[in-house]
């Protein structure tokens, strides 16, 4: 049998358990640590929150630990109401907003981690990147050649509702990093979050380059790699369907060939 050895600090090791706090109700959080600096290998904490004095979402519980327990603990939000995309993380094994996953949702300790299959910049922030530079790479504003209206572009009700499950993309990543294809394949292909994105732009009755934007994605990798594994639809907590934006370009590539 072949025999794997795995580098030394890749290995996630228990960490400290941080003291009970004096109060009747509580509620568990293993949460993961690294910290680039410290040269020591990634660990998981426990902490253990007052019910009665923290907000009922996974965020809350976070930012009370940040303020009462351990102020280097280290995370990324914003809104804290599911529109910046910013404090996504995986939750109890799926990808999730925390500002919006109630702790309660989540029998016995809550486990969280960063996102998967993305680089750590420290705890649970993720390395994002390369994200952006896919999301960047499908070209999202409108390209036009006609001459510009004086007013604005003006796009009928009906087409504009062509872009309702599309437009509510808050890019928080949650879908490209639950894909399996874009965990092998990430450098290659574009992932579900890029690529609905993509096909947003391409059904916007204003613009003027379908041609082109096809061109761009018509790749062996680029495109696809999507085998309708369908977690991008699962996961993603603004119930979008990434997966079926995916089909319907390919869709498209198929019915400009006839
Ligand atoms: S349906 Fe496609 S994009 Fe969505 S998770 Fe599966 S392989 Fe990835
Ligand atoms: S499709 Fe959903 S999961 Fe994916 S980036 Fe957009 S909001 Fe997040
Ligand atoms: S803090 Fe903005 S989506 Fe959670």
């Amino acid at each position: 049998m072949v025999q794997l050895t795995l580098p030394k600090n890749s290995t996630i090791t228990e960490g400290k358990v941080w003291p009970k706090p004096a109060a009747s109700r509580t509620k568990e959080f293993r949460i993961y640590r690294w910290d680039p600096d410290d040269g020591r290998n990634p660990r998981i904490d426990t902490f253990h929150v007052n019910v009665d004095d923290c907000g009922p979402m996974v965020l809350d519980a976070l930012l009370w630990i940040k303020n009462k327990v351990d102020p280097t603990l280290t995370l990324r939000r914003s809104c804290r109401e599911g529109i910046c995309g910013s404090c996504a993380m995986n939750i109890d094994g799926m990808n999730t907003l925390a500002c919006t996953k109630g702790y309660d949702e989540v029998k016995g300790a809550v486990k969280v981690y960063p996102l998967p299959h993305m680089p750590v910049v420290k705890d649970l922030v993720p390395d994002l990147t390369r994200f952006y530079a896919q999301h960047a790479f499908i070209q999202p504003w409108l390209k036009t050649a006609s001459p510009t209206p004086q007013k604005e572009w003006r796009q009928s009700r009906e087409d504009r509702s062509k872009l309702d499950g599309l437009y509510e993309c808050i890019l928080c990543a949650c879908c490209t990093t639950s894909c399996p294809s874009y965990w092998w394949n990430g450098d290659r292909y574009l992932g579900p979050a890029a690529l609905l994105q993509a096909y947003r732009w391409l059904i916007d009755s204003r613009d003027e380059s379908t041609g082109e934007r096809l061109d761009d994605l018509e790749d062996p990798f680029r495109l696809y790699r999507c085998h309708t594994i369908m977690n991008c639809a699962q996961t993603c907590p603004k119930g979008l369907n990434p997966a079926k934006a995916i089909a319907e370009i390919r869709k498209m590539m198929v019915e400009r060939q006839v």
